[in-house]
């Protein structure tokens, strides 16, 4: 890929992971014969010992204090550019169309080893009755996750970093239906009419901040990190996973235009539509899970609660053997 545009390379990923691994790869709801149970005969490493998504067991979560709060930069200005929206045969993904601009979109802190700037964003959801988040909660799938995919400023190219354990990072946020619509989701949930076919690509006629698309800012202290993998075909293991306690909130029409606009290619005579289209979770083997300073789940750590707030009393009442363990 040498010089070319992030805006390019963007566009590109997912045909060169389509090429890397050596073969059709699809969710089963296209064709059960290509869905993920087979992904690793198409690649190896999809059957690796660090893949992704993961189960979150809220009760096994190791408290990291390192783990402050992630810096965005670039998230909270409209880019000049348009935003550019694809069916790529898997998923509704999001790009910049210049290169310019998405390198001026990047995150670090937050535990994250070094600064990573924004590729691009997809999502993946269910059925007209299912819930379809890649990471799960305690067993539990939500509606829908979105991804925003970085890849680490210290590499020149996809391929680069793909060589690299800390290659890329992943923002992962958790859907939840509300009442009313998101507005800040009109202008893409308006564009899905229009890529309904697998290679369809359409300019959003607005532009927007990316950091409308995520929860208010004050919410995103909490966060659940672990080491992991690509959740689609090559499934390269290079990527450090934040996952968002807090969700998005999202209409449940705007939800539906997801699960019911857009279309898989086309098996035979049938054009699939593109539902459930989430990689079940895989084992977490000997990673751990890890919680933000700020996260809500504790994990029952025994350092949950500040020890500058414990009184006197209430340290007794804690250490008292009567209790039973939180
Ligand atoms: C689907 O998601 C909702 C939260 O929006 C949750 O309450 C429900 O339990 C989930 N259903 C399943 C089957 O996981
Ligand atoms: C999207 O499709 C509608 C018709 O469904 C059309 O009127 C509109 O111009 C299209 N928008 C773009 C940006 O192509
Ligand atoms: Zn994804």
């Amino acid at each position: 890929m040498g010089t070319q545009g992030l805006g390019i390379t963007f566009l590109t990923l997912p045909l060169i992971m389509r090429a890397a691994a050596g073969g059709q790869w699809c969710y089963d709801s296209q064709d059960p014969q290509c869905g993920p149970s087979h992904w690793k005969e198409l690649k190896a490493t999809c059957g690796g010992s660090k893949q992704s998504p993961v189960n979150i067991d809220r009760r096994r979560l190791q408290r990291d204090r390192g783990l402050g709060d992630i810096l965005f930069e670039g998230y909270d200005q409209a880019p000049p550019g348009k935003w550019t929206l694809t069916n790529d045969g898997h998923t509704v993904m999001l790009s910049l169309a210049s290169e310019l601009v998405s390198e001026h979109i990047t995150i670090s802190g937050g535990g994250l080893p070094g600064r990573y700037r924004a590729l691009q964003l997809h999502f993946h959801w269910g059925s007209p009755g299912g819930n379809g988040s890649e990471h799960t909660l305690d067993g539990c799938q939500l509606p829908m996750e979105m991804h925003v995919v970085h890849m680490n400023t210290k590499y020149q190219t996809l391929a680069e970093a793909k060589g690299h354990p800390n290659g890329l990072a992943v923002l992962g946020f958790f859907f939840q239906v509300s009442k009313t619509p998101n507005t800040n989701y009109n202008t893409i949930v308006a564009g899905l009419r229009n890529i309904s076919h697998a290679g369809d690509s359409v300019d959003l006629a607005s532009t927007f901040r990316l950091s409308t698309l995520l929860p208010r800012a004050g919410r995103l202290s909490g966060y659940y990190r672990y080491q992991g993998s690509l959740t689609t075909p090559d499934c390269s293991e290079v990527v450090v996973w934040t996952v968002f306690e807090e969700p998005v909130e999202i209409g449940r029409e705007q939800l539906q235009a997801f699960v019911s606009t857009l279309h898989f290619p086309a098996v035979g005579s049938m054009l699939p539509k593109m539902t459930n289209n989430f990689r079940p979770p895989q084992p977490l083997h000997s990673r751990k899970v890890f919680a933000s300073r700020a996260a809500t789940a504790s994990g029952g750590s025994p350092h949950r609660v500040p020890h500058q707030l414990l009184s006197p009393l209430l340290l007794l009442a804690l250490l008292g053997p009567s209790l039973p363990t939180p």
